[in-house]
């Protein structure tokens, strides 16, 4: 079974309202390809320009964060029934950025998991190691530990459904992108956590981004490879060069 390729933005903390509307529309002859999903995770006060300016195009819009509960006390949160209600098909979870500077543990992205599902979004969930740990030889148990952690009581249909990044951290925003070998082999790693954790037909039809300075002279040898589905893009994601990743 082939799986759809799937290419999304991480626009991260960048692009003004007016600016990401600008960007959308140099982007749009770019990414019209109908044989790719393409996705733009946008800052939450991009979301309804974005969905405004990609209306009629290929490109769903994602967001990057959002907030366990549905509604209440939780001043300056977002909640999974504004996102839908705005448009918003995917949302960014785990991010190693979200980790590292916002304290969110595998024990809260787990909730984020299981709280998108049952809200109706799809979760991109990301996962990856640092220097320290590729050094030592430690990431593929990392990676093992991540994936369980954060899928706890996550049903086989969902996962299915969902998008797995494999973001190693010293390869986000350095320039130094994993070689397409190393990005297929902890890839490939997921995919038999998953078979491990559910079935060989979940593991089959799961799609596996690789991120981590992606761009357009390296995108076709990392898309080339048999379990990398797509890519997870933040700096190349703000240029013309996403619609050459898109076609790559
Ligand atoms: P980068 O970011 O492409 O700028 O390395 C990727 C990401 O953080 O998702």
């Amino acid at each position: 079974m082939a799986r759809r390729r799937i290419i999304a933005g991480n626009w991260k903390m960048n692009m003004t309202p007016t600016e990401a509307k600008a960007l959308v529309e140099t982007l749009k002859p770019l990414v019209n390809n109908p044989d790719v999903d393409v996705v733009y995770c946008v800052p939450a006060i991009d979301i309804v320009p974005v969905v405004e300016a990609v209306k009629g195009t290929n490109v769903e819009v994602g967001a990057e964060n959002f907030y366990i509960e549905d509604k209440g006390a939780f001043t300056g949160e977002i909640s999974a029934p504004m996102l839908l209600d705005a448009g918003v098909k995917y949302v960014i979870i785990g991010h190693s950025e979200r980790r590292e500077y916002f304290g969110e543990t595998d024990e809260f992205l787990n909730k984020k998991v299981l709280k998108a599902f049952a809200s109706g979004l799809t979760p991109i969930l990301c996962c990856g190691e640092s220097l320290e740990l590729r050094e030592r030889n430690a990431y593929k148990e990392w990676i093992g530990l991540q994936i369980k952690a954060d899928l706890e009581g996550v049903t086989a249909d969902q996962v299915k459904s969902m998008v797995i990044a494999y973001e190693p951290i010293w390869a986000i925003g350095t320039g130094k992108t994993a070689t397409a070998d190393q990005a297929q082999e902890v890839c490939a790693l997921i995919r038999n956590t998953i078979a491990e954790m559910y079935d060989t037909d979940t593991a089959e039809a799961v799609r596996i981004q690789y991120g981590g300075s992606m761009n357009a002279g390296n995108a076709a040898e990392l898309l080339s490879k048999p379990d990398i589905d797509g890519g997870l893009i933040g700096g190349a994601a703000l240029k013309p060069d996403f619609g050459q990743i898109v076609n790559a």
